[in-house]
Order: C-alpha cells, then structure tokens, then sequence
C-alpha cells in the first residue's frame, strides 16, 4: 500500500468481507434470541446489510477495480464471540443480553469503519462513494441506536 487510494481500497475490501460474514451471522443470532424485538432487528438489519453489500460493489465500480474481499481479523473475532455466546449461554436472558452485546461491538466497529472511510473518500474528491458510504454509516447509527433502546426497554434487566 503506498497511497491513500491503495489503503482505502483496502478498507473496501475489508469492509467487503466483514458485510459477507455479518450477512450469515445475522441469521443465527436472530435464530438464537428468544426476544420477539431482537428477532425483528436482526432480521432488519440483515434486510439492511444486503443493500450495503450492494454500496460497496458500486464502490468498487467507481474504483474501477474488482469485486473483492480481503479477511478481516476484526470481525473473525467479534463473530466469534457472538457463536462462543450462542454455544454457551444457558439461559434466555444471558443469551440475549450476550447477542445484544456482540451485535454493538459489530456496529461500533463498522460505526468506525465507514466513519474514516467517508472521510478518507472525500479527500479522495470521490464524492459519489461519500453518498453511498454516508447511507450505510446512517444505518449503522440507526440499528446501533435500536440495539440500546431494546437493551434498556428490559433484554438486559431480564437477564439480572
Ligand atoms: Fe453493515
């Protein structure tokens, strides 16, 4: 990686990647949870991620290069503490007050993710990519924001 634009293809790629495995987790987790509000925002944001696949494949277009990803460690790790809860929590109020805790490390990351990106597209001057890194950055805030909402409504009092 020498220039700016060689990194920020390569968080493309990263991100590529993380969406990828978060689109397959999504499904499990909301498999996992006994809360009918949790279930619902899995599957939403699962709905979500697949538009934002489809931003980062318009991304790539306007880069000009290649539809691909990049192994991501980041999230590797987070989706494997989500399964390390879905494998052992033995009660429904732990199960979920873990999956809520999994899901907002993920979005925090991506929060920081698409954050810097945006920026770093601007400096770029690519500011169609801003726009579509924009959209998704808003999503990312919104399902963050929906996760501490259905933590303080009572996922996570149930669980004590
Ligand atoms: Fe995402």
């Amino acid at each position: 990686m020498k220039t700016m634009d060689d990194l920020f293809l390569h968080h493309v790629k990263d991100i590529y990647y993380a969406e990828k495995q978060i689109l397959k987790a999504l499904p499990k987790m909301a498999k996992a949870t006994s809360s009918p509000e949790l279930k619902k925002a899995f599957e939403h944001h699962r709905d979500e991620t697949e538009g934002q696949v489809e931003r980062l494949e318009q991304i790539f277009e306007i880069l000009g290069k290649p539809v691909r990803g990049v192994k991501c460690d980041a999230i590797e790790g987070l989706i494997a503490e989500a399964k390390e809860v879905m494998d052992e929590a033995e009660d429904d109020g732990v199960m979920d007050a873990g999956l809520l805790a999994s899901a907002q490390a993920v979005e925090h990351y991506e929060i920081a993710r698409y954050g810097t990106m945006s920026a770093w597209a601007s400096q770029l001057g690519l500011a169609k990519a801003v726009k579509l890194l924009d959209e998704t950055l808003k999503q990312e805030k919104a399902a963050d924001q929906l996760l501490t909402k259905i933590a303080a409504s009572g996922v996570n009092a149930e669980a004590s």
